[in-house]
This record gives structure tokens, sequence and C-alpha cells, in this order.
């Protein structure tokens, strides 16, 4: 007997794909959102080197659409080679949102990415600016689509089962787009692109700032700058961030209830009208033992749960994991089944996301007030430049984090409530096949990775070209 079954191997290599994938989605609508600002603010103030400031980040921006666009076509090639019975059961809900994301989204995408790429100088610089602003908002509109499909797959809505053909059928086009868990998880991913985009800027940008003496007061001052706009960006994002997840967290109480249990590591029914203190506590640690079905090891902080999940000091009540588990099988008649989610890597997750948004909020602020007037104080604390450089990387982490938070935690299903995992998998597909696919595009994505970073740095050690500004007089007075 093999050690690892067909539905083990496809998931791994669907969540490796999607986490690969995923990290250059926000980052190629985020920089695109930074670079439209940038070369927004060109056109206000005619000072070239926000000009510089844009072509130069249009390099990562570049790059990041173009490793992005090749690991997507990867992932719907995974529709087809390992999930093909899922494919069947959804064809109908999926094919019209997708070819919508194809045929606007993707074609107002590559066309104005190719216009904005070839034509600076060509023509008046608003109408170049504009040529950007539609790409970002394009590939925001492209994630929409897909986005559609995952939320149908959380909350799936404007359906009629074709019982003879065992798939669904969409009944109303506009019901799906409406999809009250699409509005979250949109704004929710949109936000955490920004996030992501900006601290990827923050972090290049400290990371040049170590070598100050050596750059210059010139490329010092485009590197604050830089710094500046991107740590606003990040500091809305991370508000963003949080405000649409604390939205996305109440709908998730309501409509996929063990989720959010496992998220809060909540084993037997807390109830707060049951407690002397009328309160939810919140466990900051613990560990779920799933053979005795206990969360054990538990740390608490009083009231917390009653504060994010009731919005008030005391009340609230989370119905446990157990109780949860005996009314699915009540509803989905089968005694035998058990629906507990991966209950030790949800929580965990749920607490690298939301402590790594507190996280990049903190820094964000942090950036901008020792960035401000001369940037002194930021050129000083290396120590901070530092820790600004290596969160580069944190915001990849969280959005890893986020994602195994909603398709972790709506197990044992693909689509909630409607068709299982183990439904889906393709059934041709075989143990050696998958290995060898696995190990295939473990190897590609590494060599892409390695790729995206190596090149990264090549254009941060080039520098932007030319760094003759013509402004540049008045900003040596040092205000940035
Ligand atoms: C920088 C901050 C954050 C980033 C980058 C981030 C990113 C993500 C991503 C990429 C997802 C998966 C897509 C989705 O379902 O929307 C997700 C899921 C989720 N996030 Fe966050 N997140 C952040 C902060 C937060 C915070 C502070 C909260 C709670 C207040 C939160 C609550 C949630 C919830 C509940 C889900 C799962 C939703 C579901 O399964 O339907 N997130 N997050």
């Amino acid at each position: 007997m093999s050690l690892f079954s067909v539905l083990d191997l496809s998931r791994f290599q669907f969540a490796m794909t999607t986490i690969f994938h995923f990290f250059f989605v926000p980052l190629s609508i985020g920089t695109g959102l930074i670079v439209s600002i940038m070369e927004t603010l060109y056109v206000v103030k005619k000072d070239e080197m926000y000009k510089k400031m844009a072509r130069f980040w249009g390099k990562i921006f570049l790059l990041s659409f173009a490793v992005g666009v090749p690991t997507g076509i990867i992932q719907e090639f995974q529709f087809g080679m390992n999930w093909s019975d899922y494919s069947r059961f959804v064809g109908d809900i999926f094919g019209a949102p997708l070819a919508v994301e194809a045929l606007v989204a993707f074609f107002a995408e590559s066309t104005f990415i190719g216009l904005w790429m070839f034509t600076w100088d060509r023509f008046k610089p608003w109408v170049h600016a504009l040529f950007i602003w539609v790409t970002t908002f394009a590939s925001a509109i492209s994630a929409l689509w897909i986005l559609g499909a995952n939320s149908f797959m959380q909350n799936p809505v404007a359906f009629a089962i074709d019982g003879k053909m065992n798939r669904l059928k969409l009944v109303d086009f506009f019901q799906l787009i409406t999809n009250p868990q699409l509005g979250f998880e949109f704004s929710h991913v949109l936000f955490g692109a920004f996030v992501t985009a900006a601290f990827v800027i923050v972090g290049m940008s400290a990371f040049r700032l170590l070598k100050s003496e050596k750059l210059g007061a010139e490329l010092t001052l485009f590197y604050r700058k830089s710094l500046k706009i991107a740590a606003i960006v990040g500091l809305l994002g991370s508000l963003g961030s949080i405000a649409s997840g604390d939205a996305q967290t109440q709908f998730l109480m309501k409509q996929q209830p063990m989720k959010f249990a496992a998220m809060e590591g909540v084993d037997n029914t807390l109830d707060s009208s049951k407690r002397d203190d009328k309160a939810e506590p919140w466990t900051v640690i613990g560990f779920w033992n799933a053979k005795t079905h206990k969360f054990v090891g538990k740390i608490e902080v009083p009231y917390a749960l009653s504060i994010l999940g009731n919005h008030s000091l005391t009340g609230g009540k989370t119905v446990g994991m157990n109780e949860l588990n005996k009314q699915l099988q009540r509803e989905y008649g089968n005694q035998s089944k058990d629906y507990y989610v991966p209950v030790n890597t949800v929580f965990y997750s749920f607490r690298v996301m939301a402590g790594g948004a507190g996280l990049v909020f903190l820094l964000a602020i942090l950036a901008l007030y020792f960035n401000r007037k001369d940037g002194k104080q930021l050129l000083k604390y290396r120590w901070f430049l530092w820790i600004l450089g290596i969160a580069t990387y944190l915001p990849f982490v969280i959005n890893s984090a986020g994602w195994l938070i909603t398709e972790l935690g709506r197990y044992p299903w693909t689509v909630y409530g409607l068709f299982t995992t183990a439904d889906s998998v393709s059934p041709n597909a075989t143990v050696p096949g998958l290995l060898f696919t696995n190990g295939i595009f473990f190897l590609a994505f590494g060599l892409l990775g390695i790729a995206m970073i190596v090149y990264a740095r090549r254009v941060l050690h080039a520098g932007p070209d030319d760094v003759e500004y013509e402004t540049l007089a008045k900003d040596k007075k040092g205000e940035a």
C-alpha cells in the first residue's frame, strides 16, 4: 500500500500550485496600484523623480505579471488533470465567470500593459498614466471572476442540481456575481494585495537605504520617497484588511461555523450567558487532540472572543466543533463520517494572519514616523531597516495562511455542502503519475521563485536609470 493516496497527492499539488500562483497575483495587483499612484504624482507634480519611480517599480510589476500568468495557467490545468469529476460537476457554473475573465479582464490587462510598457514619452503624460490605471483595474477585475468561482465553492448560490447528469446548472448569473461571500472575499484579497506590494517596495527600499552612504543624496531620497508612498499604501491596506477580515469573520460565523470554531479553538459550545463573567474568552494558543476531540493546553484571554466575535465586552455564543460535528452528521445523514476540519492548521493559520496584520500595521506606522522630515532617524536605525527588509516576505506568509484557512476550513467539501473533495478527484489519476508531476511542479516553481528573487535583486542593484533629476534641487533641502 502506498504511503500517500491519489487524493492526498492531488490536494498537495493543488495547494502547492495555488500558493505559488498567489505569490504573484497580489504582488501584481498591488504594484500596479502603487506604480499608478507614482505616475499620477508625476502627472500632477511634474517631478521627474516620480516618473523614474513608476518606471523602476514598474519592472517589478512586469516581472510579477510575467511569472503570475504561466503559474495561473498551470493552476487551470489542475482541474482537468486531477479534478476532472469536480470540473464536470461545476463546469456549467464556472464556465461563465472564467470565460468573462479570459475575454474581458485578460484582454484589457494584456493590451494596456503592452501599451504602458512601450509608449513612454509617446503620449501625453496623463494618457500614459491612464494605461497603467486601466491595467491595474483590469487585473483586479480579473481576480474578481476567479474569486467568484471560489466564493461559489464556499457559499454555493444560483444553482440547480441536474440529478440525471450529477452536475450543477447555473440558474441566475446575477445572483452568482452578487454572492455575499464574493463581496467579502474580493475586498479582503484586494486589501491584502495592497499590503503585499507595499511591503515589497518598503522592504526593497529599506535594503537599499542600508547602503545610503554609497547611494548618495539623490538615490537616498528616491528610496525614501518610494518607501513613504508604499508605507502609506501598506498602512491603509492593513486597516482595510482588518476591517474586511472582521466583516468576513461575521459572515463565516453563520455560513461555515465549523471553520469559525476551528479558527477560535472552540471544542465544546461556549455560551457567555452560562458563565460568571457573561463573556467568551479567546484562546491564544492551544492544541487540538484529534483522538479525544478536546482542545488542550489552552492559554486564554478573558472577554476577548466576545469583543472580537460579538463586538461587545460581554455576550456571544460559539457553537463548539463537537456539537457542530453531530449537527452535520444529522444534516448529511452520515453518522459514521466526521466533519472536523484540519483544526490545528486552521487555528494557527488564523493567528499567523491576524497577528501578521497587526505587525504590518505597526511597521507601516513606524516606517512613516521614522521617515518623516529629513528621514535621519530611519537611516540611523539600521536594525529597523533590517526588519523592514525582512518584512518583504511577511505578506506572502500572511496571504498563504489566509488561503489555508479558507480552503482547508471547508473540509470535507470542494463545494460546501454539495460535493466532497473525495468525490472530486479524477478517476484515472494515479499515485506514480502524481508523484512525478508533484516533483516536476516543485522543481519548476522552485526555479521560477529563485529566478524571480535573483532578477528582482538585479533590478534593485542596477537602480533607476540615469539619476539626473531636473527637479531634485528643491528636494535636496530634505523634505520627502
Ligand atoms: C494583512 C492582513 C491580512 C491579509 C493579507 C489577509 C489575507 C487573507 C487571504 C488571502 C485570505 C484567503 C481569501 C479569502 O477568503 O478572503 C484570507 C482569509 C480570511 N481572512 Fe484574512 N488577511 C489579513 C488579515 C485578516 C484579519 C485581521 C482578519 C480578522 C479580523 C482576517 C480574517 C479572515 C478570514 C475569516 C478568512 C477566511 C474567510 C473564509 O474562509 O471565508 N484576515 N485572508
